[in-house]
């Protein structure tokens, strides 16, 4: 397949890793004292996730992934959200820290917040790579953002625009090549 567009870079390897050690430094602290449930969203927030709990210093963290359904193969959000995998443990009385890679409209977000707030966790706080804030349409209250992006539709990192460049070490963004 002829490939009509170009990957412009945005975040390089070196930028994104002192951002994660950043967060990972304010997890920590926040989280002194308790234990922390991530749950991972799949499957963009892999890489990212991967990244951020080797920086988070906490004997007690563990790890979860639920998958959930926004975009598919195109460039705009298809407005709600199905679940296609579920957590495997139950969140009650946990502290949740929800890892995404990229909030956009902020629907997705917004829905799965609310679903897992009725499972009583402890707590629910949202850590996301990036921040599209001009996009957003949902209110969602995030706790930790790596960057704030614009408009504009990014790559690599584990994020993928239609199942591709999800193993680019760094972010970028893609641009119609004509
Ligand atoms: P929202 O419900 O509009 O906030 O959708 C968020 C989800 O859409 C993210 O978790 C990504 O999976 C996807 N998404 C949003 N913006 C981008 C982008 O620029 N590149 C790739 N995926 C994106
Ligand atoms: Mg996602």
């Amino acid at each position: 397949m002829v490939k009509d567009y170009d990957i412009e870079p945005m975040f390089t390897e070196e930028e994104l890793d002192k951002k994660i050690r950043e967060l990972g430094e304010r997890i920590s602290a926040d989280y002194k004292g308790k234990d922390i449930h991530i749950v991972c969203i799949l499957r963009g927030a892999v890489v990212f996730t991967a990244e951020l709990i080797k920086r988070i210093n906490n004997e007690n963290l563990d790890i979860d992934f639920m998958s959930v359904s926004s975009y598919g193969n195109e460039m705009t959000s298809s407005g709600d959200i199905k679940i296609i995998k579920d957590l495997d443990e139950p969140i009650e009385g946990k502290d949740v820290l929800i890892v995404e890679d990229i909030i956009d409209t902020g629907k997705t977000l917004a829905k799965l917040v609310a679903l897992l707030k009725t499972r009583n966790p402890k707590s629910i706080e949202i850590c996301t790579l990036l921040d599209k804030p001009e996009r957003r349409e949902a209110n969602v209250n995030v706790k930790y953002v790596g960057f704030k992006i614009p408009d504009k539709f990014v790559v690599g990192f584990g994020i993928d625009y239609a199942q591709k460049h999800r193993g680019l070490p760094y972010i970028g963004c893609v641009k119609n090549a004509d």
